[in-house]
This record gives structure tokens, sequence and C-alpha cells, in this order.
């Protein structure tokens, strides 16, 4: 498959202005492509019946991933994309955490086994808004249901602003192996736009006290295309955490999707970067990062060559699932509390987001399950050319379609998709090999949609999702 002359001028060698342009051309929005098909696309004819069915039928040796979702925070930024809300009483955190242990148990009798568990992620949310004796509880309860493998590596997400020597210490004492901390960005003038003021200094002590206690992997992640954002501001952001020396750092582009998440709409609109600017922001920040000898990990993460992440990198280890990059190679994710999603062989479950309609379920005994997706032979295919190249940048189409026992023939019309990414030196294609290029790399998001086949069947309701770059 050849592809037509574009339309398109082929845009020159990058400079400034080829990156604005090249923004302009393919950045358009598209989806994140930490599932595929992506959760929008999960409905409701995958109910509690269903999931029950799919735990039961679990393998004896399966391992597992667990993620626990902690739906609350202590203040909102504004741009905001997660599920969260902001409470100011330990009550409604009480009768949450009480009801998450009720489902934990609820999952583990349908599975009806204690089956080893590889890995668990806290996330939320702000995971450190339970308090020392509550994360006990919690680790309690999950250590009665499942069996955790020594050496399991448990991470948890936490914001800096909140989090006491106290609750370090709780978690070194339950396991904590990575803790990833929300940093964003450090100017004054942007964290009073996002509603988020946290000196450098809660940051500072939050690595040492996480390293005191003895955990050695963090993670800080930043972001890029805030309002009032700059590229010399973003650098300056960047230097300071180099500081802190993070084993890992996530450098998030802001995902403006107002229509879903209103408190966006707080932020000053006329301050938020255009397409060109966030590109700008993002390959500036990129290249401080790999010059202070960070390893560039897929789209959007950056590790020190020491870490694991980067090691799994360059031996094809590197997965994405619904917290982003990672190493874990379970292939069974188990998800509690409201909106998390689990991975089953079979396909997709998703709990219902709404924390109040959550509790109802899970305290009437009934898997709390809104909806999901049971996988097709084609999703499988599609999901691991998709997969591969948002962790590996490329993909042997020949291979996977080996692998999948499918023809090639069905990829035909995404082939045609790619012709004007190819036609700007985004992508090359050689003997059945998809690679993405350095120039590229940005915009590999846009390189999987090609393969979206829900996408492109116009089945996605507009205005679903952020910008491409
Ligand atoms: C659950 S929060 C991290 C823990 C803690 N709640 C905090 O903020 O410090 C997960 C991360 O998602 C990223 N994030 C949140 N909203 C986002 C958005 N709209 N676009 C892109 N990244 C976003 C931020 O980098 C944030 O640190
Ligand atoms: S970014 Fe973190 S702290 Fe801020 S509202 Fe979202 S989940 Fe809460």
């Amino acid at each position: 498959m050849t592809c037509a002359p574009t339309s398109l001028a082929p845009l020159p060698v990058r400079d400034g202005e080829d990156g604005r342009r090249l923004a302009a051309r393919h950045g358009a929005a598209v989806p994140r492509y930490t599932s595929y098909p992506t959760a929008p696309h999960f409905h409701a004819g995958i109910d509690a019946k269903v999931d029950a069915d799919w735990l039961a039928a679990l393998p004896d040796d399966q391992r597992l991933s667990l993620y626990v979702h902690v739906p609350f925070c202590e203040k909102l930024c504004w741009y905001c994309g997660c599920q969260t809300r902001v409470v100011n009483r330990h009550g409604p955190i009480e009768h949450y955490l009480d009801t998450l242990l009720v489902e934990t148990g609820l999952v583990a009798g349908a599975i009806g086994r204690r089956l080893p568990v590889d890995a668990l992620h806290l996330g939320g949310g702000t995971p450190n808004i339970l308090t020392p004796d509550d994360l006990d509880r919690l680790m309690g309860a999950l250590a009665t249901h499942f069996a955790f493998a020594p050496g399991a590596d448990i991470a948890a997400e936490l914001d800096p602003r909140t989090l006491t020597r106290d609750w370090v210490e709780a978690a070194a004492r339950n396991g904590l192996t990575r803790a990833s901390l929300g940093v964003q960005d450090l100017d004054p003038l942007v964290q009073k736009a996002i509603n988020r003021v946290q000196p450098f200094e809660r940051s500072r002590d939050a690595a040492a006290w996480l390293r005191a206690a003895g955990i050695r992997s963090i993670n800080v992640d930043l972001m890029y295309g805030l309002p009032h954002q700059t590229v010399a501001g973003v650098l300056e952001t960047v230097d300071q955490v180099l500081d802190l020396r993070p084993d890992r750092i996530a450098l998030f582009g802001y995902a403006h999707v107002p229509w879903m998440k209103p408190h966006q709409q707080l932020l000053p609109q006329a301050a938020l970067p255009d397409l060109g600017e966030r590109f700008e922001q993002q390959e500036a920040a990129a290249a401080r990062l790999s010059a202070a000898g960070y390893i560039r990990v897929g789209l959007d993460h950056f590790a020190a060559p020491h870490d694991p992440m980067a090691l799994a990198a360059g031996d094809g280890g590197l997965r994405r699932n619904f917290q982003g990059y990672t190493t874990d190679g379970a292939d069974a994710l188990v998800g509690l509390g409201p909106s998390a999603i689990g991975k089953l062989p079979q396909g997709y479950v998703q709990s219902i987001a709404a924390t109040r309609d959550w509790a109802l379920a899970v305290r009437a005994g009934t898997l709390p399950v809104a909806r999901g997706l049971a996988l097709t032979a084609e999703d499988r295919l599609r999901a691991d050319i998709i997969e591969a190249l948002m962790c590996d940048l490329s993909v042997d189409l020949t291979e996977v379609c080996g692998r999948h026992d499918a023809h090639p023939g069905l990829l035909q019309e995404d082939l045609l998709r790619l012709c004007p990414l190819e036609a700007d030196g985004l992508v090359v294609r050689r003997d059945g090999r998809i690679a993405v290029t350095p120039r590229g790399r940005p915009f590999v998001r846009t390189i999987c949609a090609a393969f979206d086949a829900y996408l492109h069947r116009g089945e996605a309701a507009p205005r679903r999702h952020s910008a491409g770059v």
C-alpha cells in the first residue's frame, strides 16, 4: 500500500516555525490511548453479572495488579481532569473507606481464591487524604484477600502540599516502593491561575521524607499548556525539579476538556497557550531533560538510566494502562473504588463513578459495575498495534497480524490515514514495519488514532478528547 500524493505540501526540516505548523496540522483532538478501545466506548451491556463471571474465570495462577481509586482532595486544582471531589471533613472519607473494604470482600469473593498480586497502585484524587490509620486498615484488608508477592511494587500518587511525615512512615511500613508527587509548575503566577499554590519547599520536603523512609523510587508530575506558562517558565520549573533527582518525570500536556470538567472554565482562558506554544514548551522541556541524562520514554515520560522504566523502554518491557506508562506486566488488573477501571482477559469493566451511587451498589451487596467492553479479536489486534506504538514507537504489522491470525488487508484504510503523517516525516514505513520518527514522537497519539477503528466509524461524540500535543 503506497500513499497517493497529498494535497498538503510536506513541511520543511524542523525549526521553531515548522513545529508550530506541524502542531496546527496534526494536533487535532485525539484520545490518550491508556486503553483500546478507549473508555467512551464502554457500554452498560457489561454489568455486575458479567464482571462476576469474568472474575470467577480467572486462572488459578493469574497474577494480578490492583488499582485503588481515592476520589477526594482538600482543594480543587482548576485544571484537574481526574475523578475527584473536595471534602473538608473526615466523615465522607471514612464512609468511603468502609465501603471500599466491603467492595474488596465482594471482588475477592467473586474471584473465589486468594490470587497473587504483583503490583498495587493507589491513585486519585489524593491517596494521602487517608489518615495513617486509614492506610493501615486498607492495606490490611487488601492483604487479607490477596497474596502480595514479596517485593510487590506498591505505588501511590501524592500531593506534597498535604503530605506529612507520619503519612510517609505509615506508607513505608505498609510496603510503599514508589511515590508520584504532583508538582505541575513552580511559577507563582501559574500556580495562582490554576488554584494550586505549592512552594518548591513542599516538594523538596516530600522527596526527602520519602527517601529517608526508604522509598527509593520517586516520580514527579509536571505539566505544560497551563495558563501563563511559557517556554522559559517551564524550563525554570524543570531545572528546579532536577535538583530533587527524581527517578522518573511525567510531563503531561494539559488536557482541556471543559465540557467534561466544567471547573476548567475557571482558568483564565485567554492565558492558555495555543497549540504551537504547547508544542514548543513540550519540546524545550524534553530537550532539557534529555540533556540532564534522562531517557525519553514513550510520549510523555522521562526516566533516569538506572530506573526500571528506562530499562523496560529499551527491551520492549514497557506497557500502557489506565495509570499511563508502567513496567507492570500483569495482564489482569482489578480496579477498586468509584470510577476504577479493571482489565480482565475477556475485556474492560468500569465501576460507577459517583461515589454515592458506587457506595449504594456495594452496600446492597453487588459488584458496582457501570459499564465495560468485551474485546473482539479485531479489538485485540488494534490494541496491540496501538500499545506498541505508544510504548516502543514502532510496530511490526506483519508480526502482529501473524500473531492475531489477521489478514494485513484489514489495515488498508488505516495505512491510508497515515499518509499525511508520512508525508510530513512523522512516521516511516518499511517492510511491514511502522516507526515513529523523532520528529513524530510528540504526535504519537495522532499516529495511533489512524488505527482506531471506533474513532473513524464516527461513533465518538464530537469534542470528546483533548489536543493532540
Ligand atoms: C491524581 S493527580 C496526582 C496526585 C495529587 N492529586 C496531586 O495532584 O498532587 C494525577 C496527575 O494528573 C495530572 N493531571 C491532572 N489533571 C490533568 C489534566 N487536565 N491534563 C493533564 N494532566 C492532568 C497532574 O499532573 C497530576 O499530578
Ligand atoms: S490535580 Fe490532584 S490535587 Fe489537584 S484536584 Fe486533581 S487530583 Fe486533586
